[in-house]
């Protein structure tokens, strides 16, 4: 094997479209023998010969990522390259996989025929029946060898050899999983003189009508036909179709096509849709449309690269269930049938060249293939068999690059030549911000202030000026945004706001759609993922490869479900009179007809009145108000709240009728409720003191019951076991304290009793309690007071906290912790919910009234940190006896079976165990989530800045009863 080759490929045949022909293929899927060796010089010789003997081999399914099947072990990298940068060298120690298959050849396949191989990585050496097809390169691409000469009947014999390294690594440096194997499909294709070799379709859209043309690359003479347009033509002629339905993510119309010779037909699936930019606006088919996109990469928690089909099209779904319609293939052509899925579904897809050569930025970009001309043709080719793959799916509107590989002239020529095969879509590269030779200009993790500005058009200039102008008129995307890394992300309204407010930006593709978790047990069969580090790896990136809105088996993360609402195409503003509503209608092509809207009003007792509103229209991009029945502000009292919901009239392909597409609110949770006054005395008894119900001990000042309800607190906390997010960007070390919380030691805060006292004012008797916490070795402290004051039956308790002059920069929050015994294991609240909240999220979480277990309080983020917070104004924590009711002016809690240093101490889910209490948490005060695990930190809006205080962040009252 040529290892260090340069070349793109040997032996292979010219790139084309996929399609599948009435002539037949036939699957080489399946068990294959393979023997994995350490080593190219290990590896056994004469693998190729029919007669070799591999009775000793194992075997193996292909397609599949052989460290997923015993062999070898996974392993994960972000940018680093896991071996030396010595292009185009890689190491001897490079695992050799054999794979050899014995198959028959049906009839069909012995006039002529294709072997397909959809994705071999890294490379491959094939032999058929002996002989030399040729080798692999690029391992989401396609290599086809011509097998006509060579196929039989009988004992075919298909030998190929997969090394895990070889120059073409250097190109495949995507942060993922190293995992080499044939993880696409094998097949054979009859294809006998004059079959079809290639189809180009051209379908443009404008105002209604359509132009087609299809180039048919054939010796035979070929007549395309499409039955429901009346369409009967030949290959190259134009044709103007006066009336089409266009296609679009949101209205994908298909129109079936055949093609046909006298030797075969071809199906075609067909869209009418033009990608055009005017006045650095993007349009599709003349309107303007923002991507709400995801970046999406190929992974299964079990298999590795191998993605089922049916687990394809449940993810699909799910993307278009949360308002999902755009997905960049990060950072490499898909699977196929991703796109005929996408076509069909709806979706805008940025096709991506399977390329990114970041690890050369960690040693200042030195022999970057990409500015190197050496590597250009190897460059280029990937780019042309990315775009002959795909060039029929309508849902491709822009072809891409690749990834981060720095800046090169060799991406300018692959520009070139993605534009010299098709230049009816635009092409994007982030890497290079200049962005002279594409159509887009693209960033990552650009801030909101930096988003305005460009969507302002007062962006800085670009480094090199002469190509200012180009970048001025292009439309923006960010190609990745808003990391959903752990705990978030936070902050995606701000984008959101942007993007609908200037036509220049179209939107963004949130990093990333899914977690690349592999499953893993503990040895009592305790399910797990597992991340980088946890197979052996030398050099590895932690859990920055745990970054999705999905978990690997494509559960939902908080994180999609507020990005549903965030992302949500009608937006529906309530009147406060409730006697108004407003709808806005964001599709870019779609009227409503397809929704109903149902209303509801619900207070503590459950929903009282309900219905469906009588239609309203409203056009694409356009917003109307309508008034409300009366029926529906006669409903309105102290405590409820209306929802009126935006649900699906009929099925569609990816939900049922009554699915919920969007939804808004009015009302409120709040019950005016009577106020404490002290007029229980403050009793001492023993070391204990009482107030009313509330029981205190009187040598720490902290509540030890609540009439027969034993519990430990208040304390003080201001830290939150970090989140990705609040541990920013290095993930190899659990707590890398970029918010600065534990240089603080706010995880060591303790308390000391300095003031416990009775006192009798305006408000009655009352016993205030004073503690002053403080972290190791520092001198500032926070003095807290709490005067608790009872009428017998419910507990006011007036907290203030003194913090001393230097505390830095943010707090966790201003939280009060209790413990009380694990029987406390449900809750109920009147807030929000069902789901979490956090200052910057929790779009997603609605008013109303909601109960839980604690269990389901808790996020299993694969790396366990801070998650669960509900806001509330009023909590009620019970278990089998009687519970505990706090209430207040809006707060947020968490319940859970174990203490925070637990959380903080655990590194895979099985880590936390529920050790027989649970632990409450108040928070008066939160800081935000930020997306700081990659791109920009908490907004200033949601920094909890101690020395930013104000009278309301620092005096709350709670009440218990
Ligand atoms: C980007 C990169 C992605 C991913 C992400 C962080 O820079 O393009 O592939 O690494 O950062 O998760």
């Amino acid at each position: 094997m040529d290892l260090s080759s340069l070349d793109p490929g040997v032996g292979t045949l010219p790139p084309r479209a996929r399609f599948s022909s009435s002539l037949g293929e036939q699957s080489l899927n399946g068990t294959w023998r393979f023997r994995l060796s350490a080593r190219l010089a290990d590896a056994p010789a004469g693998i190729e010969a029919e007669g070799y003997d591999d009775a000793d081999w194992g075997t193996i399914p292909v397609p599949s990522s052989w460290p997923m099947h015993g062999h070898g072990a996974p392993a994960y990298t972000n940018v680093q390259y896991p071996f030396p940068v010595d292009p185009p060298y890689v190491p001897d120690e490079n695992p050799i996989g054999d794979h050899r298959l014995v198959f028959d050849a049906e009839a069909f396949l012995l006039d002529g025929a294709v072997l397909r191989f959809d994705g071999i990585d890294n490379t491959a050496d094939v032999w058929l029946n002996g002989e030399l097809l040729g080798s692999t390169r690029g391992s989401r691409l396609v290599s086809e060898f011509d097998v006509s000469r060579l196929l039989r009947a009988t004992g075919n014999v298909l030998v190929v050899r997969v090394a895990q390294w070889s120059a073409s690594s250097y190109l495949e440096d995507q942060d993922m999983w190293w995992l080499p194997g044939i993880f696409r499909d094998v097949t054979l294709l009859a294809k006998p003189q004059g079959a079809i070799n290639d189809l180009f379709v051209h379908a443009d859209y404008a105002d209604g009508s359509g132009t087609l043309s299809i180039d048919v690359d054939s010796a035979s003479p070929a007549t395309i036909s499409i039955p429901e347009l009346g369409v009967e033509t030949a290959p190259g002629s134009s044709v103007e179709i006066p009336e089409v339905v266009g296609w679009t993510a949101e209205e994908p119309k298909l129109y079936r096509a055949t093609v046909r010779t006298e030797l075969e037909t071809v199906e075609l699936a067909i869209g009418f849709r033009t990608v055009s930019v005017v006045d650095s606006t993007l349009l599709i088919n003349g309107r303007p449309i923002l991507f709400k996109g995801v970046n999406r990469h190929e992974h299964h928690p079990d298999l590795g690269r191998v993605v089922p089909r049916e687990v394809v099209e449940s993810e699909l779904r799910l993307m278009k269930q949360h308002n999902i319609n755009a997905i960049r293939t990060s950072h490499y052509p898909p699977h196929p049938v991703l796109l005929e899925l996408a076509d069909e579904l709806g979706f805008y897809v940025i096709d991506e060249c399977d390329l990114e050569t970041h690890g050369f930025g960690m040693n200042k970009w030195r022999r970057n293939p990409v500015a190197d001309p050496a590597w250009r043709p190897a460059l280029v080719e990937r780019m042309i068999k990315t775009v002959q793959r795909d060039k029929n799916h309508p849902s491709i509107v822009i072809w891409s690059l690749g990834n981060e590989c720095g800046t090169g002239d060799n991406l300018a020529a692959m520009a070139d030549a993605a534009r010299a095969i098709d230049g009816s879509r635009l092409i994007h590269y982030e890497g290079d911000w200049d962005s002279s030779y594409v159509d887009l200009y693209s960033r990552m993790y650009a801030s909101v202030d930096e988003v305005k500005a460009i969507g302002e058009k007062t962006e800085e200039q670009t480094k090199d000026p002469t190509v200012d102008a180009h970048r001025r008129s292009l439309p923006f995307i960010q190609c990745e945004y808003i990391h959903a890394m752990g705990n978030g992300p936070g902050g995606m309204t701000e984008y959101q706001e942007l993007f609908e407010r200037y036509p220049r930006l179209a939107g963004g593709f949130v990093w990333e759609w899914l977690e690349h978790g592999i499953r893993q047990h503990t040895d009592d069969g305790v399910e797990y993922y597992g991340y980088g580090g946890d197979f052996g790896e030398t050099v590895h990136d932690g859990n920055f490869v745990i970054d999705g809105l999905v978990s690997a088996d494509r559960e939902p993360r908080p994180g999609l479900v507020d990005l549903k609402k965030v992302y949500e195409p009608v937006g529906i503003g309530i009147g406060t009179d409730w006697k108004t509503i407003t709808i806005a209608n964001k599709y870019a092509f779609s009227d409503l007809d397809h929704l109903r809207l149902d209303w509801a009003v619900e207070d503590a007792e459950g929903r009282y009145a309900a219905g469906v509103l009588p239609a309203i229209e409203v056009a694409a991009a356009d917003q109307v108000t309508a008034v409300l029945p009366d029926e529906i502000a006669a409903a309105r009292r102290d405590g409820a709240v209306l929802t009126v919901v935006a649900r699906l009239a009929k099925d569609t392909d990816w939900a049922g009728e009554g699915h919920e597409v969007a939804w808004g609110q009015a009302g409120a949770v709040t019950m005016i409720s009577e106020p404490i006054d002290g007029t229980a005395p403050v009793l001492t008894q023993d070391r204990t003191l009482s107030v009313g119900p509330a029981r205190f001990d009187a040598t720490t000042g902290r509540l030890i019951a609540l009439d027969d309800v034993a519990i430990d607190g208040p304390r003080l906390t201001l830290w939150r076991s970090p989140t990705d997010n609040d541990n920013g960007m290095d993930h190899r070390v659990k707590r890398r304290d970029s918010s600065g919380w534990t240089g603080q030691r706010l995880d060591k805060v303790v308390g000391r009793l300095v003031g416990l006292t009775e006192v009798d004012d305006d408000h009655g008797h009352g016993l205030q309690v004073t503690t002053r916490y403080a972290a190791p070795s520092y001198d500032r402290h926070v003095d807290v007071t709490i005067t608790w004051r009872s009428d017998g039956s419910r507990v006011a308790a007036a907290v203030r906290l003194e913090p001393s002059g230097d505390w830095k920069q943010s707090w966790a929050r201003i939280g009060l912790d209790f413990v009380l015994d694990g029987a406390a294991d449900r809750v109920s609240w009147a807030g929000h919910g069902p789901g979490q909240k956090y200052p910057d999220t929790g779009q997603a979480a609605r008013l109303g009234y909601f109960e839980s277990s604690v269990t389901d309080l808790q996020v299993p983020y694969v790396r366990p940190q801070e998650n669960g917070a509900r806001w509330a104004e009023r909590l009620t924590l019970s278990g089998s006896g009687r519970g505990i009711t706090i209430g207040g002016d809006g707060f947020a809690f968490t319940a859970r079976p174990w203490s925070t240093p637990a959380l903080d101490a655990a590194e895979h889910t099985p880590d936390l165990q529920p050790d027989g209490s649970t632990y409450l948490t108040i928070d008066h005060r939160q800081h935000g989530i930020g997306t700081a695990s990659c791109g920009p930190g908490v907004l200033p809006a949601y920094h909890l800045d101690p020395t930013q205080l104000t009278e309301a962040d620092l005096n709350f009252e709670l009440t218990f009863s």
